[in-house]
């Protein structure tokens, strides 16, 4: 009898033993950079360390939206990229698990602030200015000028010419937002964006579409991080960049471990690895111009020069907070993308 009370309890203990096996042999990621990085960086880590990376691409938006449906029974390890608020967001509804990596002294400031805002459930792993996108040959054939501010874009002849991506889904988006209600107060940049808005061809899902579209010749500008433009001219399209003369804002790209990971051993490997030096070359290498967080890491000459920016102070912790995301972007759909075009 006794024997045979002991079988489940065998079973239940190896079963458990195995399983503990399988963990930290591979890590889920969902991934809010470019996909030509994300691929990169997953098959650069499985190669050097030995664990499978099981990569999932997701808008900074919706990404926030799953580890929030996720909660109770976490599938994901890792949030690698995207823009820094949503996961400011993540951290305050403890979607992210505290992580002091001792690496951070080795990172830029902004980056460390990142993590010190979250209650080191986030970190900063690069950062990019805000601005325009436009195709030279389009603009040239419709006499069009340069925008060279936030102001320029609401000029009649560009009607149906400009493309932005929607701020539900997007964290570019969201962040052309919360720049415009920092530079100009909050009732006027709804008014702005409702004068945008006329102008505007289509609201894209992800925050790279536009810049795409535009480099396509399929819009003549794009309202865009300026660091996407590089990889698309290099790829032979004519596109250039601008940042706005009246100011603009920057994203904090960030990093975050899930709380309840189930291969935490291995998120971990991953966080400290995308921290290096060689794994954040791995931006520019697929044609990535973001400023990379760690201050050893090379910096490609296409990087913008923040120097030469008008960079706003874009409050992060207020704009990164949930209740005033989801309020910003109420506000948008219900005042602004509900209007005809
Ligand atoms: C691109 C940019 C990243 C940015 C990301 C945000 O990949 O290169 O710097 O973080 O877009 O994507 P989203 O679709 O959330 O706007």
């Amino acid at each position: 009898m006794k024997s045979f009370q002991r079988v489940p309890l065998l079973a239940a203990v190896s079963l458990a033993v195995l399983s503990a096996q399988a963990q930290n042999k591979e890590v889920n990621i969902i991934c809010s950079a470019q996909a030509a990085w994300c691929s990169m960086i997953a098959v650069t880590f499985e190669k050097s360390q030995g664990i499978k990376v099981n990569m999932t691409a997701k808008g900074s938006g919706e990404a926030i939206a799953q580890l929030a449906a996720e909660k109770a029974n976490p599938k994901t390890d890792l949030w690698f990229g995207g823009t820094g608020d949503p996961h400011l967001q993540a951290a305050e509804q403890n979607l992210s698990l505290e992580y002091k990596s001792p690496t951070l002294s080795q990172l830029h400031p902004w980056a460390q602030q990142q993590a010190e805002q979250s209650g080191f459930k986030t970190v900063g792993i690069y950062s990019g200015p805000l601005g325009f996108g436009y195709n030279t040959e389009l603009l040239a054939k419709k006499k069009l000028a340069i925008p060279k501010t936030w102001a320029d874009l609401l000029k009649p002849e560009y009607k149906g010419e400009i493309q932005s991506a929607n701020p539900a889904s997007s964290g570019t988006a969201y962040t052309m937002i919360a720049t415009l209600v920092q530079l100009m107060g909050e009732d006027k940049a709804f008014e702005y964006l409702k004068g945008l808005h006329k102008n505007i061809s289509t609201y894209t899902r992800s925050g790279t579409g536009p810049i795409k579209a535009a480099a396509r010749g399929e819009t003549v500008v794009s309202i865009s991080f300026v660091h996407d433009g590089p990889g698309e001219k290099a790829q032979g399209f004519p596109i250039e960049t601008i940042t706005p003369a009246d100011g603009t804002g920057a994203e904090i790209g960030s990093m975050s471990i899930v709380r309840g990971s189930r291969n935490l051993d291995a998120a971990k490997k991953f966080y400290e690895w995308a921290l290096t030096p060689s794994a954040q070359a791995l931006g520019a290498a697929t044609l990535q111009f973001q400023l990379p967080s760690n201050k050893e890491t090379k910096v490609d000459p296409r990087v913008p020069d923040f120097r030469k920016i008008k960079l706003m102070a874009y409050d992060y912790a207020k704009y990164g907070q949930t209740a005033e995301r989801k309020r910003l972007i109420q506000r948008w759909e219900k005042e602004v993308n509900s209007l005809p075009h």
